[in-house]
């Protein structure tokens, strides 16, 4: 509930920007659509959850303007990632900054990448 809460304070805030895009870090781990593995199973429920909450407040915001996406990071070499993970903090970094440069309002509701590739469900 906690990233809903953020954006509900927020919301005018963003509606007053340029950008008017609000983007959660959600985790594939949340998709229903991927190959299911054990394990994680309170993280896995927790980041389904935002994925919906995202496309409820993407439906919300749409007539506003606002673009609410929700994003996987990839797997990121940070303490929760380990040394083993795929992708360096800068390259996720980097990634995601270059997709909020070019996400639109089309995209509102969508799950993507850190690279910009969708997500399935
Ligand atoms: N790393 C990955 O491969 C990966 C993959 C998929 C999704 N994600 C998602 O990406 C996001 C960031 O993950 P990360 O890899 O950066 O994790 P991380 O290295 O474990 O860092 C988590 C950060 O969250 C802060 N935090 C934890 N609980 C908090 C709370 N109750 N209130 C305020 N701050 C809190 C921690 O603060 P302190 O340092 O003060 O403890 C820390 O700065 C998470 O949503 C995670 O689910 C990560």
């Amino acid at each position: 509930m906690a990233p809903l809460l953020l954006a509900e304070a927020l919301v005018e805030n963003v509606a007053a920007s340029s950008r008017k895009l609000i983007a959660f870090q959600s985790s594939r781990m949340g998709s229903n659509a991927e190959a299911a593995s054990p394990g994680y199973y309170a993280y896995r429920a927790s980041k389904a959850a935002l994925n919906k909450i995202t496309g409820s407040l993407a439906t919300e915001l749409r007539p506003r303007g606002i673009t609410v996406v929700t994003l996987h990071p990839g797997w990121v070499r940070t303490d929760m990632g380990g040394a083993n993970a795929d992708i360096s903090v800068d390259e996720c970094v980097d990634g995601q900054q270059a997709f909020f440069c070019t996400v639109s309002l089309k995209q509102t509701g969508g799950f993507y990448s850190y690279d910009g590739r969708a997500i399935a469900w």
